[in-house]
C-alpha cells in the first residue's frame, strides 16, 4: 500500500522514456545495431502509466507492442532519437533505457556497397560518436530527474557510478549483460541502483514486468523526496 501511495505521486507527470536499439546506416540496405529488445524500457512505460504518468515512449526498431495509453515515437538511429527526446520536452522525469549505438558511419553511401571486382580488399568504415542523448538532456536548464541505465559485462558498480556522476543523473540502474540469464534479450532482469550519494539498492532476479513496476515505485519515491 506505501508502494502505491508513492507510484501516486507520479500521476499527472510526464515521463520520457527511451528504448530498445538504435541503428545507424551504412548504405541503403545495411546498419550497425546491437541485440537490446527494448523489453525493459516497454515494461517501465507500462508501469509508468498505469501509476498515472503521461509517457512518452522514444524507440528504436523493436518488436513489441505499443504499453496502453503511451504515446509512442519510432526512431531508428540515435541522431534521430535525440531529435525525438528534444521535441517531446519538458519532461518531469526521464528514463534513458535504450541501447544507444555510440558510433555511426561517418556518411550513409548513397548506394548499395559494392565490393571491388577482381579482389580480396576487406572495407574499413569510418564511424563518429553519436550524440549522447542522456547527457545532452541532463545539461539543459529544464532539466528533468534522470535516470540511466548501465549495461557491463565487468566493474559493474564502478563504471555504472561513473556514469551516473559523468552525466549528472540523480539515479542510475546497474544491468549486468555478461549475465545471460539477464538483462539483454531476456525475459528477467535483475539490477542494482546506484544514487549520487552511492547507496546502492538491488532489486534481485524477476520478471521485467515486475522489475519494472519495483523501479517505478523506487523512482517515484526519490523524485517526490526531491520536490515537496
Ligand atoms: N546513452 C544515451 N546516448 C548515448 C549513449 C548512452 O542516452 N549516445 C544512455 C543510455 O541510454 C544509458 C546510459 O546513457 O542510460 C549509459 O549507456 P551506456 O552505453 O551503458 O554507457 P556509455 O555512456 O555509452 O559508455 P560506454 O558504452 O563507453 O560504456
Ligand atoms: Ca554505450
Amino acid at each position: 500500500a506505501a508502494g502505491c501511495f508513492q507510484t501516486g505521486l507520479l500521476s499527472g507527470r510526464h515521463i520520457l522514456i527511451t528504448a530498445g536499439p538504435t541503428q545507424e546506416a551504412i548504405d541503403p540496405v545495411r546498419y550497425i545495431s546491437n541485440h537490446s529488445s527494448g523489453k525493459m524500457g516497454f515494461a517501465l512505460a507500462e508501469a509508468a502509466a498505469e501509476v498515472g504518468a503521461r509517457v512518452t515512449l522514444v524507440c528504436g526498431p523493436v518488436h513489441l507492442p505499443t504499453p496502453d495509453r503511451v504515446t509512442r515515437v519510432d526512431v531508428l538511429s540515435a541522431c534521430d532519437m535525440l531529435a525525438a527526446c528534444e521535441a517531446a520536452m519538458p519532461c518531469d522525469l526521464l528514463i534513458a533505457a535504450a541501447a544507444v549505438a555510440d558510433y555511426r558511419p561517418e556518411a550513409i553511401a548513397p548506394h548499395k556497397l559494392k565490393k571491388n571486382p577482381g579482389t580480396e580488399d576487406g572495407l574499413v568504415l569510418q564511424l563518429v560518436r553519436n550524440p549522447d542523448i542522456l547527457a545532452t538532456l541532463s545539461a539543459r536548464p529544464d532539466r528533468p530527474f534522470c535516470v540511466g541505465f548501465a549495461a557491463e559485462t565487468q566493474n559493474l558498480i564502478a563504471y555504472a557510478t561513473r556514469k551516473l556522476l559523468d552525466k549528472n543523473l540523480d539515479l542510475i540502474v546497474a544491468n549486468d549483460v555478461a549475465d545471460p540469464s539477464i538483462g539483454f534479450n531476456s525475459e528477467d532482469n535483475s539490477v542494482t541502483v546506484i544514487d549520487p550519494q552511492q547507496h546502492s539498492t538491488r532489486f534481485s532476479q524477476a520478471s521485467k514486468g515486475l522489475i519494472a513496476r519495483q523501479l517505478i515505485a523506487f523512482i517515484a519515491a526519490r523524485y517526490h523526496h526531491l520536490h515537496i
